[in-house]
């Protein structure tokens, strides 16, 4: 995918607004400009000669933070709040992806990316949930995501989620993980990390399950192709055997993170 600088820099409010971002808050933002745009190029939205994803209004009332199912998305001119189907009685993590994450090719893609290249059932499914919890929250959103799906997947999937998102600030040449050139290019190259993303990365690293989320850093670095087509239908079975769906259904089920799912069956609701 091709990051014009200038239309990553008006989405978020200009250069003065980039600088005064923290490094991490300028990556979050740098991601989910990415992001957006290619769920707005392979979602069909019709992006005008330039692709560009703008800025919130000048009467936004949302922080950068919030979940993309709290915000406006979409292309400039065409930015809306999305619309979403009403939720069953008993929702599956499948229905959610349905109905609350699509297109979520980016997610999509990598793990399609890991399931191509032989890598564990559990590494596919880190990927396949490695940023599903931005719909919820952004910030820190390697640590909110881990926490919302602990009660459902295998505990190294969680991990790795977790650890992604410091360990993306790290090359492992090695094992396949450049620092990406884009992030030199938007934040130049006296990037540095806040210091828990640099203790994170420091743990992980000497941590058994380091690879797991390494090799979700390593898929999410080529996840990004507006033109790739994908679909959940290969990770069915996947799903199957790890996630553990609740009878009752996400949200209806009384575990520890049954709100996170119900916050974004309903994001309407007031209180
Ligand atoms: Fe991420
Ligand atoms: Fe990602």
């Amino acid at each position: 995918m091709d990051i014009d600088r200038r239309a990553f820099l008006a989405s978020v409010g200009g250069l003065a607004v980039v600088e005064a971002l923290d490094p991490e808050a300028k990556a979050e933002a740098l991601e989910h400009y990415m992001m957006e745009k290619l769920d707005a190029e392979a979602g069909g939205l019709a992006l005008d000669g330039e692709a560009q994803v703008v800025a919130a209004p000048a009467d936004a009332t949302i922080r950068r933070g919030a979940g993309s199912l709290f915000g406006p998305r979409g292309p400039e001119g065409k930015r809306a709040m999305p619309a979403l189907a009403p939720m069953s009685d008993k929702p599956t993590l499948i229905e959610f992806f349905e109905k609350r994450f699509a297109p979520a090719n980016h997610v999509l893609q990598s793990a399609t990316r890991a399931l191509k290249t032989g890598m564990s059932e559990e590494i596919v499914l880190a990927c396949l949930l490695h940023d599903v919890v931005l719909n919820l929250v952004k910030v820190d959103h390697g640590w909110w995501g881990a926490q919302m799906l602990e009660p459902y997947v295998p505990e190294r999937t969680s991990w790795a989620i977790r650890y992604h998102q410091a360990l993306r600030f790290y090359p492992d040449p090695a094992n396949g993980y450049e620092y990406p050139e884009l992030y030199n290019r938007i934040f130049g190259k006296d990037y540095e990390p806040q210091p828990h993303i640099k203790a994170a990365y420091e743990y992980a690293r000497k941590h058994k399950w380091y690879i797991d989320a390494r090799m979700v850093t390593v898929n999410d670095l080529y996840a990004f192709d507006p033109n790739a087509k994908v679909s959940i239908e290969p990770f069915i079975d996947i799903i199957g055997r790890h996630f553990k769906q609740p009878k009752e259904g996400l949200g209806n089920d009384g575990s520890p993170t049954a709100h996170m799912w119900r916050t974004m069956m309903f994001p309407d609701n007031p209180l």
